[in-house]
């Protein structure tokens, strides 16, 4: 069967990688969260202390990232690997999550982490999920999906996914943590989320997981 590449964009938290990781999964595609690539290259500039208002530490730290995936057999997952570490988990701190949208608006953050999106892309057969997959990583992509859900339904989801690993967590500072993120997001003079004009419209705020999984193999069935 013909391989594809799907882009799935949206906000943050309105379970898009959860749908393009069971996509991935039901088509045997390679699954790429491109957002870990951005929370990794925030890791990196806050562990080693780099100055990102300053262009010149941008391009030298930039040169010593090097990003892969890893296949977890435990959970099926890929994992995130910055210079051959491990972080998944570390990436999905409030921490970074409070500086990733502010460094993914840089734009040689944004070239480097395009270009390594690029490259992974070349064979097709790819469910790449983030903000700008569908308008600049691939404006190609046969099958484009914006993922959307209500906002409260957003800010309930990440809550439960952040106190399960810490239930010290505020539900207010998730909230804000979303808002902020939705506006740099959506706001940054370089590549905004924003829908491709040919994307698709899923709003999964009333579906279950199955269902929202269901109406996306449908147009994955039109597309190939
Ligand atoms: O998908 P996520 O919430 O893990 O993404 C973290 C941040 O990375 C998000 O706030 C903005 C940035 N990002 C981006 O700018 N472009 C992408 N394609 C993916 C993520």
């Amino acid at each position: 069967m013909k391989k594809i590449i799907i882009a799935v964009d949206g906000n943050s938290s309105t379970g898009k990688s959860t749908l393009a990781k069971a996509l991935a999964k039901e088509l045997n595609y390679v699954f790429v969260d491109s957002g870990a690539m951005y929370r990794a290259i925030t890791l990196y500039f806050l562990r080693e202390r780099i100055n990102w208002n300053n262009i010149d530490e941008v391009n030298a730290a930039l040169k010593n990232i090097s990003l892969d995936f890893e296949y977890n057999d435990a959970n099926g997952k890929s994992d995130m690997l910055l210079n051959d570490e491990n972080v998944e988990a570390e990436i999905r701190d409030m921490v970074v999550s409070e500086k990733v949208s502010e460094v993914s608006t840089i734009k040689e953050v944004r070239e480097f982490a395009v270009a390594a999106q690029q490259k992974l892309g070349t064979k097709k057969g790819i469910v790449m999920d983030g903000r700008d997959i569908g308008t600049t990583v691939f404006p190609d992509a046969e099958l484009k999906i914006f993922v959307t859900s209500d906002p409260e339904v957003r800010v309930e989801r990440r809550f439960k996914e952040l106190y399960a690993k810490n239930p010290s967590i505020n539900i207010e500072d998730v909230k804000k943590n979303l808002e902020m993120r939705d506006y740099i997001d959506s706001n940054r003079e370089v590549s905004p989320l924003r829908k491709a004009d040919d994307a698709i419209v899923l709003d999964n705020s009333d579906l279950t997981k199955e269902e929202q999984l269901a109406a996306a193999l449908k147009l994955v069935k039109e597309k190939i």
